[in-house]
C-alpha cells in the first residue's frame, strides 16, 4: 500500500485539506451565505469571530504539526520496519513550508500590512516573533534544496548535514509556540516533548553507530586474512 501512488496523492489531499478549510471560510467571510444551509452547515458550521486570529492560529497549528510530522518519518521507518514511509517524507516537508509560508504572509499582510521597519522592530524586540522568524529562514534553504537536482548536486553527506537544519526549525517553532502562549502551555509543552524524543532517538542512533565504528576499526582482521 505504501509503494501505491495513490497513497501518495490521497496524502497530498490530506495535506491540502487545512487550505481547503482556508479558503471555505474565506468565501464564508466574503459571501456571507446563510451557514445553517446547504453545503456551508459542512464546510464552515461556524464563523470564527475573528478573521486573523484564525488565519495565524490555523496555519501555525499545520506548521508545526507537519514539522513534527516530517521529524518522525525516519524513526517510524526505522522501528516499524516501513523503510517505504521514506516516499512521503519530501510531501509532507514541502506542506510545512507551505502552511509556513501561508503563517508568515498572514502576519506580514494582515498584521503589518507589510511595513518592512515595524515588522523588523517585531523581529528584534519580540522574542516570541524572534524564535518564530528563525524557525520560518531556516526552513527556507530546506525547501529550496529538497530536489533530486539538489541531492546530486551537493552530495548525498553534505545535503544530509544541511538538512539538520530541520532540528534547528523544530525547536524554533517549539520555542515559538511556547513563548507566545499566555496560560495554556500544555500544547507547546507537547509539542516539545515530541520533538525531544524524536532528537533524542537521532542521538541515540548517531552514538551507537560511531561506537560500531569505533569497534570494528580495532578490531583485529582475522587470522589468515
Ligand atoms: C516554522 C515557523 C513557524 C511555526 C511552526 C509557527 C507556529 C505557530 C503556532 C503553533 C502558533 C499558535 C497557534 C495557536 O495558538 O493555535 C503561532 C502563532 C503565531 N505566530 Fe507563528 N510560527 C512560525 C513562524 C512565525 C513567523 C515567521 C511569524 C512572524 C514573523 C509568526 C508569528 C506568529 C503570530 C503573530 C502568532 C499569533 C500570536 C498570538 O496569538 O498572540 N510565526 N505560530
Amino acid at each position: 500500500m505504501l509503494r501505491s501512488s495513490w497513497t501518495k496523492i490521497l496524502l497530498f489531499l490530506l495535506c491540502l485539506a487545512p487550505l481547503g478549510h482556508i479558503v471555505a471560510v474565506t468565501l464564508a467571510y466574503l459571501l456571507q451565505p446563510d451557514l445553517s444551509r446547504g453545503v456551508w452547515r459542512i464546510l464552515v458550521p461556524s464563523l470564527p469571530p475573528n478573521p486573523l486570529d484564525f488565519y495565524t492560529h490555523l496555519t501555525g497549528d499545520w506548521t508545526i504539526r507537519l514539522i513534527v510530522i516530517t521529524l518522525a518519518v525516519t524513526p517510524l521507518r526505522k522501528l516499524l520496519g516501513l523503510p517505504d514511509l521514506i516516499r512521503f517524507r519530501r510531501m509532507i516537508g514541502l506542506f510545512a513550508f507551505f502552511y509556513g509560508c501561508l503563517h508568515f504572509l498572514t502576519y506580514l499582510w494582515f498584521d503589518k500590512l507589510f511595513d518592512l521597519h515595524e515588522i523588523w522592530k517585531d523581529v528584534a524586540k519580540r522574542p516570541f516573533i524572534t524564535a518564530g522568524f528563525t524557525a520560518f529562514v531556516l526552513m527556507v534553504p530546506l525547501a529550496l534544496t529538497s530536489t533530486k537536482g539538489w541531492i546530486r548536486r551537493l552530495g548525498g553527506k553534505r545535503w544530509q548535514r544541511l538538512h539538520r537544519l530541520i532540528y534547528g526549525t523544530a525547536i524554533a517553532a517549539v520555542v515559538h509556540y511556547y513563548w507566545l502562549v499566555k496560560s495554556d502551555i500544555r500544547l507547546p509543552v507537547l509539542y516539545g516533548l515530541l520533538v525531544g524524543v524524536l532528537l533524542l532517538y537521532r542521538l541515540v542512533v548517531s552514538v551507537m553507530k560511531r561506537a560500531q565504528q569505533r569497534t570494528a576499526a580495532v578490531k583485529p582482521a582475522p587470522a589468515g586474512a
